[in-house]
C-alpha cells in the first residue's frame, strides 16, 4: 500500500488536445472553447480550412467568437476590429490616418490546429518552432470514418477525470447492469503491460468474460489492446475475425476543476451504422456513470482526507502520476522525456 501521490493540478503544456470534432465546426462559423484555461476561437473558413485564434480581442478583450465571421475575417462585436484567420488585424474603424495603432500593428494570437480522422486538435504550448511540433495522435488504421462522438463535462480536475477513467476496479460497482454486468461480479484478471510512446500499453489480450457489452457489439470475444498516453489519451483497439472497433477517449482540461471528456468511436462492423443509436445510449450511460463517480470522489477529497493507492489495481494510476512528473521535470530541465514505465504483469480482481 502506498500513499496517494499529491496530485499536481498543473496543466500539461506541449501537447495536442481534442477541442472538437469536424461536425462541430461548420463552414464560415466559429465556436468558443476554453482549453487549459485559455480562451480559443476555432473556426472554419469558406474554403473549409480550420483555424484557431485567441478568443479575446487585442483591443479590450471582448470574446471574438461573439462577433461576426463571414468566412474570411472575424469582426469583434464591440468596435468592429477585423482579423483574418491568420490573426492579422485588417481593420480598426475608429482610427484616423496616422493615429496609432493601425491594423498592420496588431495581431491576434493564433494556435496550431489540425483536423485528422474527424477530430479537431489544438496544440497548447510553445508553438514558436512549428516544425518541431509533435505529430497529432492517431487511431489504428481501420477505415477511420468517425462513427460516433460523445462529449461530457466532468466536474473535476484533469487528474481525477483521467485516473477515474483508467481505474480498472470500479466496473462491477459503477457500471453494474442487469444486461451486461452483475453488481459485485469480480473475477481474477492478469494483464501484461509494456511501455508505449508517452505512456503504456495493455498488451493484446482476449477481452474478459464479464465484459458482456463488448461481446454484444462485436459478436464474439474480441482481442483488445489499450494504450494510454500523456496528456490523457486512451486508445482502445478491439477486433474479432469480422469486426473491428477503435475508441479514442481524450480528456481536455477546461479549468482547474472542469474537464471535457471526448469519446470518439470508429468501427467496421457489418450493419454497424444501425448500431449507432444503441451504442450512443450505452456508451453515454457509461460515461455518465464515470462522471458521477469522479464527482463523488471529488466531493470526498474536498475534505482533504489521506488516500492510498493499492497494489496492483491502482498501479496504472501511479504510472500516470509518474509520467506526468517526468514530463514536467523534462520540460523544466530542457531535456527529452524518458518513459519511466517498464514491462510488467499486473494482477487484480475486477
Ligand atoms: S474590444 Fe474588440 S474591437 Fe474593441
Ligand atoms: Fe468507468
Amino acid at each position: 500500500m502506498i500513499n496517494s501521490p499529491a496530485s499536481s493540478d498543473a496543466f500539461l503544456r506541449g501537447f495536442w488536445y481534442v477541442a472538437a470534432v469536424t461536425r462541430d465546426i461548420k463552414p464560415s462559423k466559429t465556436i468558443h472553447r476554453t482549453l487549459l484555461g485559455e480562451p480559443v476561437l476555432i473556426g472554419r473558413d469558406m474554403t473549409g480550412a480550420v483555424f484557431a485564434l485567441s478568443d479575446t480581442c487585442p483591443h479590450r478583450g471582448t470574446l471574438l467568437s461573439r462577433g461576426i465571421f463571414d468566412g474570411e475575417t472575424v469582426e469583434c462585436p464591440y468596435h468592429g476590429w477585423r482579423f483574418s484567420t491568420n490573426g492579422q488585424c485588417t481593420a480598426i474603424p475608429s482610427q484616423k490616418e496616422g493615429q496609432k495603432p493601425q491594423p498592420g500593428d496588431i495581431r491576434a494570437r493564433t494556435y496550431p490546429v489540425q483536423e485528422s480522422e474527424g477530430i479537431v486538435w489544438v496544440f497548447i504550448g510553445d508553438d514558436k518552432k512549428a516544425e518541431s511540433l509533435p505529430a497529432v495522435p492517431t487511431v489504428p488504421e481501420i477505415g477511420n470514418r468517425l462513427q460516433l462522438h460523445l462529449r461530457r463535462t466532468f466536474h473535476c480536475s484533469i487528474d481525477l477525470a483521467i485516473t477515474g477513467l483508467m481505474d480498472p476496479a470500479h466496473g462491477a460497482f459503477v457500471h453494474a447492469s442487469s444486461v451486461w454486468r452483475g453488481h459485485r461480479d469480480v473475477r481474477d484478471k492478469e494483464k501484461s503491460f509494456s511501455p508505449a510512446p508517452m505512456g503504456w500499453r495493455m498488451d493484446r489480450h482476449v477481452a474478459s468474460g464479464n465484459a458482456r457489452a463488448y461481446r454484444l457489439f462485436l459478436g464474439g470475444a474480441p482481442e483488445t489492446e489499450i494504450t494510454y498516453a500523456l496528456p490523457g489519451i486512451r486508445v482502445e483497439h478491439a477486433s474479432t475475425g469480422k469486426a473491428t472497433y477503435c475508441g479514442l477517449t481524450a480528456c481536455t482540461p477546461v479549468t482547474a476543476d472542469t474537464t471535457e471528456v471526448h469519446h470518439i468511436m470508429y468501427w467496421t462492423i457489418p450493419g454497424g451504422a444501425a448500431l449507432r443509436g444503441l451504442v450512443r445510449l450505452v456508451a453515454g450511460r457509461f460515461l455518465g456513470q464515470d462522471a458521477d463517480a469522479v464527482k463523488d470522489m471529488r466531493d470526498g477529497q474536498a475534505f482533504d482526507p489521506e488516500t492510498m493507492l493499492v497494489e496492483d489495481a491502482d498501479t496504472q494510476i501511479r504510472w500516470y502520476y509518474r509520467l506526468k512528473k517526468e514530463w514536467q521535470q523534462a520540460q523544466k530541465d530542457g531535456r527529452p522525456f524518458q518513459n519511466p514505465i517498464e514491462p510488467l504483469t499486473l494482477r487484480w480482481r475486477s
